[in-house]
């Protein structure tokens, strides 16, 4: 199989080259689950600070995901990280970056504008088979790829923090994204070692929908003056089976971009 060469259906729906947008905490994420899998994975960010800052973290995360599961092979573990580290290319030109792509994923600040004006470009000089997908947490995903002229090949790759470790992916598929797409973004996802739920473009879909409300809850017990941080926290650890509890997972998610998805429902 030669890429560029073929102009069957079958054969272009392998996804091989993923080019993320985005390398903070879930951008860089998305980044290695997809190197870890095979793909080659360019790392699209604002300046050689922040790349550098998802390669650190990246780093880090995959000598965690090694000492698992190369317990007894630390050598072997150790060609795991270079192998994964080596198919991943970092840039900050976001138009070069999108040229080889099967996938892009946008993972950059929710803010519509923002979004629509970084979709707009790429539209223009991304081949016309690449995919778009937007992490969002909480924007409308037909609102986003409204600015484009590929809304049947977008939709939404909503992943979890810390993304190597949970194994959660929400596949969103709007109105118009074509059966062909979200089969592909299913099978990709599934593909990075993730299970997959569908969920329609509606509000925080399944996850935030649930999960924001009940942190937001957490902070208004705690401002009432109802309970402590901590017993707030132990409660929820303690009383309902919660890894972490509501008030340090606020912290784990980040402050802002919880109170983002706050302001824009
Ligand atoms: N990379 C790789 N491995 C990691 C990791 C990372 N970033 N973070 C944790 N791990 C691994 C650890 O190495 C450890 O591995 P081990 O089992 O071999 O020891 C394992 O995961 C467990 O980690 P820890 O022992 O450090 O700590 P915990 O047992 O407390 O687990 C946690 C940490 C997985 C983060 C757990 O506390 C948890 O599940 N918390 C809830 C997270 C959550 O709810 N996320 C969703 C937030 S909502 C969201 O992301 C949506 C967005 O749109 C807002």
């Amino acid at each position: 199989f030669v890429r560029g060469f073929s102009t069957s259906k079958a054969m272009s729906s392998t996804i091989s080259q993923v080019t993320v947008i985005g390398g903070g905490l879930m951008g860089s994420g998305i980044a290695q689950v997809a190197a870890q899998a095979g793909n080659s994975v360019v790392i699209c960010e604002v300046n050689d600070k922040a790349l550098q800052n998802a390669q650190t973290r990246i780093q880090t995360s995959l000598e965690r995901v090694a000492k698992k599961m190369y317990k007894d092979k630390p050598e072997d573990g150790k060609k795991f990280i270079s192998d994964t580290m080596g198919r991943m290319k970092l840039s900050t030109a976001v138009n070069d970056a999108v040229k080889s792509a099967d996938l892009v994923i946008e993972a950059i600040v929710e803010k519509m504008e923002v979004k629509h004006k970084l979709f707009k470009e790429i539209d223009a000089v991304a081949p016309g088979h690449t995919i778009f997908a937007s992490n969002t947490s909480s924007l409308s995903i037909k609102e986003i790829a409204s600015v484009t002229k590929r809304k049947d090949k977008f939709g939404g790759l909503h992943f979890f923090n810390p993304v190597p470790v949970m194994k959660l992916l929400e596949v969103i598929k709007t109105d118009e994204t074509s059966e062909d797409t979200y089969k592909k973004l299913l099978e990709w996802g599934k593909a990075v070692g993730k299970t997959t739920i569908t969920c329609k473009d509606t509000p925080g879909f399944v996850v935030n929908r649930l999960l924001v409300p009940y942190m937001a809850e957490a902070a208004r017990l705690y401002e009432r003056g109802d309970a402590s941080a901590r017993d707030i926290d132990t409660a929820m650890k303690l009383g309902a089976g919660y890894p972490m509890g509501p008030l340090e997972l606020l912290d784990y998610v980040g402050l802002d971009t919880t109170k983002f998805i706050l302001d824009g429902w």
